[in-house]
């Protein structure tokens, strides 16, 4: 057998497909383990979205290829919903490429402008693909640091002026997974700015933007005027319609941004199946807003029980607006510590703060994209443990 390719060698395994691989095991051998370290959505998409992937598949002519840049319909329907929810115009033809899932646009994005010796600047506790993309590419990642004191928004300001010279990508997310934290328009325009000034693509990745509580409403980077001089957003069906496993996404933006995506993709891949499209912009024209924000409401309060347990579970974690995700601290013991033993000996699993980048090592991240009973089996078996323990 031939040696693997070097670049593998800069690559550490993807920690979710290692701790997947841990969870399958303890569950051939008869365990039951509660999974809150996913961040897959439990509930169904719009029954209206199944059945339209359903009719369309009876069609005989929508087997084949459906070309690199999608349907031209579904490409309107995306610069449709950016004009409905946000108010921004965008050209269906050069500013909207679909993906297959925003985690393919994120390293496809990377390849593409990244080289060996490059830089890109990832905020210090985000998405693991960014930093694996750049990894993939041979870049260098110059992180910035977040904090719950700065809302886990990067302070452009303290960006020595050499790394920003010299840095060709930015990443932001907001709402944020893991942290949950949100942005407002005045943050998006400090980042186009910074990135205008020092020549950056900024890459603003906002696929939670339909996942939020209390009134909240998520903005758009696109908001910004110029935004698209400079920026490229991805959003993604998988969170805001319940549709992970059909990985559809879009990245819209920039049109030089996103025909150099395309070189890569187009080499990459050819396409979605051609029914997934059609339900996609089926989803985007006819899901209606109590859908919606009836999903919402089921997540915000799965959050609120969460959020009441943590004193009996030895966390705390300030409440999110946005995202599926709480994100902990434990109050005594180390979150790698209590990561392992809740696995082991309650048989929950939680997502280890340090696979969001080194500044997340005192954290863990708790999903609620699982049903209300195993939540509060989850609480339960978690309260059980932490009393019997008695780190208090
Ligand atoms: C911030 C962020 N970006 C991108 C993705 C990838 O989403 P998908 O590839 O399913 O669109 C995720 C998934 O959890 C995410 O949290």
């Amino acid at each position: 057998m031939p040696l693997h390719a070097a670049r593998l060698d800069t690559l550490p395994p993807y920690v979710f497909a290692v701790l997947g691989e841990r969870l399958r095991q303890m569950e051939l051998a008869g365990i039951d383990v509660i999974r809150l370290d996913i961040g897959s959505p439990d509930m169904p998409p719009p029954p209206h979205v199944v059945e339209t992937l359903y009719r369309s598949s009876q069609n005989p002519d929508h087997h084949g290829y459906s070309g690199y840049r999608g349907i031209p319909s579904f490409r309107q329907a995306i610069a449709r919903y950016y004009q409905h929810k946000f108010n921004v115009e965008l050209n269906a033809e050069k500013q909207v490429l679909p993906l297959l899932g925003s985690k393919e646009g994120i390293v496809n994005l990377s390849l593409a402008y990244l080289d060996k010796g490059d830089l890109v600047l990832i905020p210090d506790i985000g998405y693991p693909s960014y930093m694996q993309g750049a990894r993939l590419a041979g870049a260098d990642i110059h992180w910035l640091p977040v904090s719950p004191e700065n809302h886990y928004q990067p302070d452009f300001d303290a960006i020595p002026t050499d790394i920003a010279h010299k840095a060709k990508l930015l990443w932001i997310n907001y709402p944020n997974n893991p942290t949950g934290a949100v942005a407002n328009l005045d943050f998006y325009r400090r980042a186009i700015d910074f990135c205008k000034a020092y020549d950056i693509l900024l890459v603003s990745d906002n696929p939670y933007c339909e996942v939020v509580f209390d009134g909240y409403m998520a903005p758009s980077a696109m908001q910004i005027a110029g935004a698209s001089d400079v920026a490229v957003e991805f959003i993604s069906f998988s969170k805001s319609h319940n549709m992970a496993g059909w990985r559809l996404g879009a990245a819209v933006g920039s049109p030089t941004a996103l025909q150099t995506l395309l070189r890569i993709k187009s080499n990459m891949d050819s396409g979605h199946f051609h029914p997934i499209y059609e339900a996609g912009i089926d989803a985007i024209d006819h899901t209606p807003q109590s859908w919606l924000d009836e999903r919402n409401r089921i997540y915000q309060n799965r959050r609120d029980r969460i959020l009441a347990a943590l004193p009996d579970i030895g966390l705390q974690a300030d409440k999110p607006l946005g995202s599926l995700y709480l994100w902990a601290t434990p109050l005594h013991t180390d979150a790698q510590t209590y990561v392992e033993r809740a696995l082991t000996e309650a048989h929950v699993s939680l997502a280890p703060g340090g696979a969001y980048g080194p500044g997340g090592t005192n954290y863990l991240r708790i999903s609620v994209g699982m049903s209300d009973e195993r939540i509060d089996e989850s609480l339960n078996r978690l309260k059980v443990w932490y009393s019997a323990h008695q780190y208090a």
